[in-house]
C-alpha cells in the first residue's frame, strides 16, 4: 500500500507524510525533494531560469519513477495532481488523501515564506485555490476536512486506508 497526500501549498502534507511514516512501516518519499535533487537546484531557481514547464516535465518524471514503489508515503507538490499525466501513472495499490484546509488557514500558515514561486501573492494564490479544489476532490480516494492535530490526523489517514483494504 502507499499513500499519497495531495492539497493546495501549505496543507499540510509533509508535517502528515512524516507523522504517517513515524507511526507505521511506510516511508516517506517528498516529489519536490526527489525534483530538487535531479536538477540540483531550488524549486525558486527552476522556475526562475528554466520555467513551469520544465517543473512540471520533471514532475512527471519523478511520479512516473514513484509509480514503480511500494509501502511510501508521498507528499506531492501542489500542482502535481493537475497534470492528467500525472494521476494516470499511480498505481492501484495508492490510496490518494486530499487535505481539504480552508484557505484562510493556508495563509496564515505560508505568512511571509517565499519559497513557493505560485504564492506570490494572496489574490493569485487564492483564485488559483479556487481552480484547483475541485480537481483535488474529484481524484482523491479519501478527503480529511477536520483540524485534528498531525498524529491525529495521522492515525485517522491509516485507519481509514486499512479499512478500504488496498495491498
Ligand atoms: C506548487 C507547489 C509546491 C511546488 C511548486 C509548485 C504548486 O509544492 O511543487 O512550488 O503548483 O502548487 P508544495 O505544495 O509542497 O508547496
Amino acid at each position: 500500500m502507499n499513500i499519497l497526500l495531495c492539497g493546495f501549498m501549505g496543507s499540510g502534507k509533509t508535517t502528515i507524510g512524516k507523522e504517517i511514516a513515524t507511526v507505521s512501516d511506510l516511508n516517506f518519499i517528498d516529489t519536490d525533494e526527489m525534483i530538487v535533487n535531479k536538477v540540483n537546484m531550488p524549486i525558486t531557481q527552476i522556475f526562475d531560469e528554466y520555467g513551469e514547464q520544465y517543473f512540471r516535465d520533471i514532475e512527471h518524471e519523478v511520479f512516473c519513477d514513484i509509480a514503480k514503489l511500494n509501502n511510501k508515503v508521498i507528499s506531492s507538490g501542489g500542482g502535481a495532481l493537475m497534470q492528467d499525466r500525472n494521476v494516470k501513472v499511480i498505481n492501484d495499490n495508492t490510496y490518494i488523501v486530499f487535505l481539504d484546509i480552508p484557505f484562510n488557514e493556508i495563509c496564515e500558515r505560508i505568512g511571509n515564506n517565499d519559497s513557493r514561486p505560485l504564492f506570490r501573492d494572496i489574490e493569485s494564490a487564492h483564485k488559483l485555490f479556487n481552480e484547483r479544489h475541485g480537481q483535488y476532490k474529484k481524484i482523491s480516494d479519501i478527503i480529511i476536512e477536520q483540524a485534528l492535530t498531525p498524529r491525529e490526523t495521522a492515525l485517522e489517514i491509516l485507519r481509514t486506508c486499512r479499512e478500504k483494504g488496498k495491498k
